[in-house]
């Protein structure tokens, strides 16, 4: 079911103390608000998810991981699996953002195998896609992103597909300051519903939440969002202090 969702993504940032602090403080800010129109999720580092998710069951966000071993169980050093991430009660994983493609070489059939781990898992994954700055330059941006969403998204079945959340985050918005404007995030996104649409029907297209991501904070949130095919946000930066966050959170009219 489509709904309107901003999701945190901490990144690699944030000691236990501080992060302890960040929830406390969050938790008392959401505490105060009547009426949310958006759903929130807290993307933390893995040591942080059980206290996250013990945390969550008095308050208002779901929790979510930043990533998921491709594989089931087994002998993969350093890796953490779905089923582990379902022990915790965890309800969401960020699955291909772009920091994974760049650094750790993750590529489309990767993101599907993980895709299927999470939803095998009963985890919804919040699925990144986005072109980088030559890409957008080139007038590409539609192409890549098309054929990230295929290879990595449409071999699931349209019952699978009613459990996965896609998150655009053009590249180059991220960490930049450089924000996509809210017409472009509107193009992309409609674009990215039209696909859904041909391949899955427009039912399950109307029901697919699509976030975007990409310096999006405090001032610009409620612009974007404004948009009819802009579903809520996925979060970097200004999901780090509880104040941004919030007014984030509360963009939703
Ligand atoms: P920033 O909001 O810091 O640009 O990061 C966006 C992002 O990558 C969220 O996953």
């Amino acid at each position: 079911m489509r709904k309107n969702i901003v999701a945190g993504n901490w990144k690699m940032n944030k000691r236990f103390d501080e992060a302890l602090e960040l929830v406390n403080d969050l938790m008392e800010r959401l505490e105060k608000e009547n009426e949310l129109n958006a759903m929130v999720v807290l993307c933390p580092p893995y040591p942080y998810l059980e206290m996250c998710s013990d945390m969550s069951q008095e308050s208002y966000f779901a929790v979510g991981a930043q990533d998921v071993s491709e594989q089931e169980s087994g002998a993969y050093t350093g890796e953490v699996s779905a089923s582990m991430l379902e022990s915790l009660g965890l309800d969401y994983c960020i699955v291909g953002h772009s920091e994974r493609r760049a650094y750790h070489h993750e590529t489309n059939a990767v993101v599907e195998k993980k895709v299927k781990q999470l939803l095998a898992n009963n985890i919804c994954p919040i699925v990144c896609c986005g072109e980088l700055l030559p890409e957008r330059e080139a007038e590409k941006q539609f192409d890549v992103v098309k054929e990230q969403i295929t290879e990595s998204l449409f071999s699931l079945s349209a019952e699978e597909f009613g459990n996965i959340v896609i998150a655009y985050e053009p590249v180059w918005a991220i960490g930049t300051g450089k924000t996509a404007t809210p017409q472009q995030a509107q193009e992309m996104h409609a674009f990215i519903r039209s696909l859904i649409a041909e391949k899955y029907g427009n039912e399950v297209a109307e029901n697919t939440s699509i976030l975007y991501g990409g310096s999006c904070n405090a001032k610009n949130a409620e612009e974007l969002f404004a948009n009819k095919d802009v579903d809520g946000g996925l979060i970097g930066g200004a999901s780090l202090k509880a104040e941004d966050f919030m007014k984030i959170v509360t963009s939703f009219k």
